[in-house]
């Protein structure tokens, strides 16, 4: 599959309007590690991704060579990023977050690490996903996306029936959907939106075990001391 195989700005079947966002505008300091990672290491590492109409994006252009990909969307600070993309060479790791220092931590950790199959895109996740060619996604992971407890605010879940469709139709045929949630009643919602798509299957009889390949994150451990259990959930695009 290629670039041209598709049309990247091809709608969901529900669209959500674009001026619903599924982050919380947030500002956050800089250490001068990060100060000094983002400024040498983005302009090899990092992709821009404006709102509105872009060029498409072409992972084997991004990443030099053709490999399986797997996009991790609200990387946060980049540890389970840089831990999964370590063990995995062998596969290419696109993180996306809008909140900067944790795009500027990401990049310290695989210039530490070493690592070579590490991209990371500042922007709005969908709008990315927008501009990726249809199937060409082995894998996408979406870890402790902000829950949006509050009813009304339930629009600017990551995982909504418009979203899912637009993830599923980037899976490519047997490609997988990994999401983590310590939100006892998003899980529920996830469970129940993941399984209505048609073109997705559940690979375990519901909530997933805990995967050993998933690092535990801070985010994780202050979920467990709060006494809010995590559930995985794994899906494969037929
Ligand atoms: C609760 S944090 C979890 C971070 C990380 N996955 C972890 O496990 O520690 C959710 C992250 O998703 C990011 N996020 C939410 N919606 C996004 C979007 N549409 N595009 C990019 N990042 C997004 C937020 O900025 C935030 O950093």
């Amino acid at each position: 599959m290629t670039s041209t195989d598709h049309d990247p700005s091809a709608a969901p079947p529900h669209p959500v309007p674009r001026t619903v966002r599924t982050f919380h505008p947030r500002r956050g300091r800089m250490t001068g590690r990060q100060t000094d990672a983002l400024g040498r290491l983005f302009p090899a590492y990092g992709l821009d991704v404006p709102d509105g109409p872009g060029a498409p994006v072409d992972p084997a252009v991004l990443f030099g060579r053709a490999a399986p990909v797997v996009l991790e969307i609200g990387s946060g600070m980049g540890e389970t990023t840089a831990v999964m993309a370590g063990a995995d060479p062998d596969r290419d790791y696109l993180a996306v977050e809008v909140h900067t220092p944790g795009i500027a931590n990401l990049l310290d950790l695989v210039e530490r690490r070493g690592l070579r199959n590490v991209r990371v895109a500042r922007g709005d996740a969908l709008e990315l996903v927008r501009r990726l060619p249809a199937g060409s996604l082995d894998a996408v992971h979406i870890f402790f996306p902000d829950p949006w407890p509050k009813s009304r605010h339930h629009k600017r879940r990551l995982v909504q029936p418009a979203h899912v469709a637009l993830l599923r139709d980037r899976l490519a045929p047997g490609g997988s959907l990994h999401c983590a949630t310590d939100w006892a009643e998003y899980a529920e919602a996830m469970r129940d939106t993941l399984d209505a798509d048609p073109e997705l299957v559940n690979a375990y009889d519901g909530f997933a075990p805990r995967p050993a390949h998933r690092p535990v994150t801070k985010f994780e451990r202050r979920a467990l001391l709060a006494g809010r259990p995590v559930a995985d959930l794994i899906y494969r695009r037929r």
